[in-house]
């Protein structure tokens, strides 16, 4: 049986208080509509359709053109949201499953459950229920001596009586297609203006056809996140689920309560991950590397066998065997080759640094490209920009660069070169030679020690 998925996300969320739209607010490094759209889209046999009214472009600007969007223009009911998917699924599917937009922990084994069940019963309605510890403000669910349910019974318009009842609608509800649609439309509106989705449910049953409630098993899935409350809950729920997984995979958590993982993020064996660390967006780390405490790694590569202690990285790449920090800051379009060594307070940007080079000391490396084991002094700075342009550094295999040099790019500094401490340099240097002073002038071939030249790296 074919299924096709409605999400309901018109609504603008007033009690966030917030200029963005409800569904945009983010957790584990995704907005919440996306969470529930990654489900969605996993468990529908049609592209999912996405019914957005406040803040509708904002929106889908942040989700992409990879769903289908309808507008609901004014924000009468969730009745009347989902009719507005009618020509979008009508007849596409057999099973119809609405959800709506802010309830970003739902499973995907709990919705594939409750649509086998809908299939399996043959019902016309299934809907997914659960017991909340305070069911003020929720439809309740009415059964018949605690048997069939026969109506979704809104808060704003139960009795007494129903509102003592425990068990709540979550809000996602299964049709049959060929069923929903006709009886969407002749919806009335109800007491308080609204279309109500769940008024379908005596509908159904009045008919005579059957409807079902599926209870869920774990009642945090289907936490409906209407303010900031209970969307640091939800994150923190998620965290939990995301920190549990990785472990279970091999990697180490030293203190799950102080650990951020975004959920697009690939972790490897055997790796470490201490106390205070953010891993977010796209980032993939390999085996056996050590990542923290107080790091914040986002949409990096970085290969097995690293360290980053108390460090910032960026959409940066890392070899196997590179040893970061504390406290280096990776900028976009670094790329530390393997074994390369960043000590403290350094800064790359847009550069590469070949395998085994050493940058142990505050150094600023911007749009350069370094050789293999070359030696960068404490205080090395490319000055890449001259107030127009960005200008390129490059620094040859072996080239000992001075303490404190000054690499006045455009510059090329050849294989094996040496640059004095303090020196300025403004022209090209070529390889095995030295230069040194301010600004540089250049002497010879780099044999032996020249002017302060020391190993800065160790
Ligand atoms: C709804 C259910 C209620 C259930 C509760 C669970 C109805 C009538 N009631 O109530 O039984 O217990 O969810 O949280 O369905 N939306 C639109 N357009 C609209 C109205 C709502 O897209 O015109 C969207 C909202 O963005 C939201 C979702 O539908 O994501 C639910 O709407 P909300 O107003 O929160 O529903 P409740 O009244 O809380």
């Amino acid at each position: 049986m074919s299924v096709s998925v409605a999400v309901l996300a018109a609504g603008q969320g007033t009690r966030m208080h917030s200029a963005k739209p409800k569904v945009l607010h983010e957790l584990v490094g995704l907005p919440m509509l996306g969470h529930v759209l990654n489900v969605a889209s996993q468990l529908a046999d049609v592209p999912p359709v996405v019914v957005i009214g406040y803040g509708g472009d904002e929106v889908r600007r942040t989700l992409g053109d990879e769903w289908t969007y309808v507008e609901q223009r004014e924000q009468l009911g969730t009745g009347h949201a989902l009719l507005q998917c009618a020509e979008a699924l009508s007849g596409k599917t057999d099973i119809v499953l609405a959800l709506v937009g802010d309830i970003p922990l739902l499973r995907l084994e709990t919705l594939q459950h409750l649509v086998e069940h809908h299939r399996d019963t043959n019902a016309t309605v299934t809907v997914l229920t659960f017991r909340p510890p305070h069911p003020r403000g929720y439809g309740r669910i009415v059964r018949v001596d605690g048997g069939r349910v026969v109506e979704i019974v809104e808060d704003k318009v139960a009795t007494d009586d129903q509102k003592l009842i425990g068990e709540a609608n979550s809000g996602i509800l299964c049709f049959k297609d060929e069923w929903l649609w006709p009886h969407l439309e002749k919806l009335s509106v109800s007491d308080v203006g609204e279309y109500f989705l769940t008024d379908l449910v005596g509908r159904a049953v009045a008919q005579g056809l059957l409807v079902e409630g599926v209870e869920v098993g774990d009642p945090d899935e289907v936490i409906g996140v209407d303010d900031r409350v209970k969307l640091a809950r939800a994150a923190l729920i998620f965290r939990q689920r995301l920190n549990e997984q990785w472990m279970r995979a091999g990697v180490t958590i030293v203190d799950p309560a102080a650990t951020y993982l975004d959920v697009g993020i690939e972790l490897g064996q055997d790796t470490v991950i201490l106390p205070n660390t953010h891993i977010r967006g796209t980032t993939r780390i390999g085996n056996g590397c050590v990542i923290g405490p107080n790091s914040v790694i986002t949409d990096c590569v970085i290969g097995n066998d690293c360290r980053v202690e108390a460090s910032f990285a960026e959409r940066a790449t890392l070899e196997d065997g590179v040893d970061v920090g504390p406290f280096a800051h990776l900028r976009s379009g670094a790329h530390l080759a393997q074994r390369v060594h960043m000590g403290n307070f350094g800064e790359v940007k847009n550069s590469y640094l070949g395998p085994r080079t050493k940058m142990g000391h505050f150094s600023y490396i911007g749009d350069a490209t370094i050789g293999s084991e070359v030696n960068i002094g404490a205080g090395t700075i490319t000055c890449n920009y001259d107030g127009k342009r960005k200008n390129k550094t490059v620094i040859g295999d072996g080239a000992f660069i001075g303490s404190d040099t000054m690499l006045v790019a455009p510059v090329e500094i050849g294989a094996g070169a040496k640059t004095g401490a303090g020196s300025v340099v403004t022209h090209d240097v070529p390889p095995e030679a030295v230069a040194y002073g301010v600004p540089a002038r250049i002497a010879g071939r780099s044999v032996g020690s020249q002017d302060g030249n020391r190993d800065e790296g160790e």
